[in-house]
């Protein structure tokens, strides 16, 4: 028997709730789902879906609320065992704890290690899906794609390059070797079952113009591959790229002049922009990464989502773990949510959920693949109790629908708010 028919209620979408509202999504409290081969062959009403596949094996998620998997759309699996690191802001958090971690991906066991530990938490939080750096180390990214692939996650990832004295001495690659490293790994694993390829120059201020233009030629030369990199996340790190490349005109410029700005890019941040990087931003279509518990944590800022979204800018959600601090995407839909808050924009629970599915699918450009749950899209999908601690369910019997529902696992929930994780089409 090839056909699974899942029963429970369903969430999906059929718009985008910053623009129609929260009817852009679909409910249906007796709801079914029916997967083949890894993929959603149909999504409806149970009864109707029942009588169609008769044949189908049937797995029954009783109350339980079938979402699309999430998608965590910035994140960096070698800072998995340093998350929740005490007391620094951005410059300061990387020299003090996150360099020496990285260093220990020298040992290609020491990364595969964490790699597998790092997937499992996220599956174990309702993520199939995720966008992470790696470290200078190839090795790093072949533990990360390795991983994904014993667990068939979609999976997106790219060896960081920094190659600037600003990187300390054992975590530095050159420009040419990270060209030559990118382009090996992109070779072997670009296309490969689930996985992409993502270039990925760490930030401005850890590479040479020349690391910039090597990574610039490359993605020329790969243009269906994305680029990931950080942009305008604190006021202090943006002063320093300033120091460091003096002719441009603002941060973005230190990308956009070596090549590195277009549709394909995936900005990390994005707070503090000025008007010519949102105009820039928004005529090539570009990503930004909205990672809200990390911008709290770091003590970076309040992303302007009500502007950047009116505007008509490609925005995903993220967790950026390690400087986020969980690696949770419901921890992280919350706290989105409070720095709405901050900047007086309530977001409705379908936008928060949006985010964190449809949102970050659209700005890893693979909206027709995974974030929703739809006919010929691949079978990944979580499955949500909404009554997962006695606060949340004493909460949620009060609704009066499904967003009410919703909301407080959205605000106090975790791992526990994750009865099962299925990831094409199987449950890990
Ligand atoms: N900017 C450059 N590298 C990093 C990183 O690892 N985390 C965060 N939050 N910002 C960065
Ligand atoms: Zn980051």
């Amino acid at each position: 028997m090839t056909q699974t028919l899942h029963l429970g209620q369903i969430l999906s979408f059929d718009g985008n709730p910053f623009e129609d509202g929260p009817g852009a999504a679909w409910h249906e409290t007796h709801g079914a789902l029916v997967v083949e081969h890894g993929k959603i062959l149909a999504v409806g009403p149970a009864d109707a879906l029942r009588a169609a596949h008769p044949k189908a094996a049937q797995v029954d998620h009783g109350a339980a609320l079938i979402v699309p998997g999430f998608v965590d759309a910035h994140a960096h699996y070698p800072q998995t065992a340093m998350i929740a690191s005490w007391g620094k802001r951005l410059i300061d958090w990387l020299n003090h704890y996150t360099f020496p971690e990285e260093m220990r991906f020298a040992d290609p066991a020491y990364a595969a290690d964490i790699a597998g530990r790092y997937l499992d938490l996220l599956l174990a939080h309702g993520t199939t899906s995720v966008c992470s750096f790696c470290t200078i180390h190839p090795a790093s990214a072949e533990a990360l794609f390795t991983a994904a692939q014993d667990r068939s996650m979609r999976i997106f990832a790219g060896k960081t390059c920094m190659d600037r004295d600003t990187a300390p001495e054992g975590l530095r690659d050159t420009a040419q070797s990270a060209y030559d490293d990118s382009l090996a790994l992109l070779n072997r694993w670009h296309g490969r079952g689930r996985a992409s390829y993502v270039i990925t120059p760490r930030f401005s201020p850890t590479s040479t113009p020349e690391q910039l233009s090597a990574l610039g030629a490359l993605w020329a030369e790969h243009p269906d591959c994305l680029m990931q990199t950080h942009l305008s996340e604190q006021v202090d790190e943006i002063a320093w790229v300033k120091a460091l490349y003096p002719a441009a005109r603002d941060y973005l410029d230190t990308y956009e002049a070596h090549g590195l700005l277009g549709e394909g890019g995936l900005y990390g941040h994005a707070i503090h922009l000025e008007p010519r990087e949102r105009d820039r931003l928004r005529e090539v279509g570009a990503g930004l990464v909205h990672c809200p518990t990390s911008n709290t944590f770091i003590g970076s800022g309040l992303f302007d989502m009500d502007g950047l979204m009116r505007e008509g800018q490609r925005v995903g959600l993220a967790t950026d773990t390690g400087g986020g601090s969980s690696f949770s995407m419901l921890r992280t839909m919350a706290a989105a949510y409070e720095i709405a808050q901050l900047r007086h924009r309530p977001l409705h629970g379908s936008e928060l959920l949006w985010l964190a599915t449809q949102g970050s699918a659209r700005a890893l450009r693979c909206d027709h693949l995974i974030g929703n749950l739809a006919p010929g899209m691949e079978a990944d999908f979580t499955v949500l109790d909404l009554a997962s601690t006695p606060a949340i369910a004493q909460r949620s019997t009060r609704a009066n629908d499904i967003w009410e529902a919703l909301f407080p696992t959205i605000m106090m929930g975790d791992d526990r708010a994750v009865a099962g994780t299925w990831v094409a089409g199987r449950k890990l």
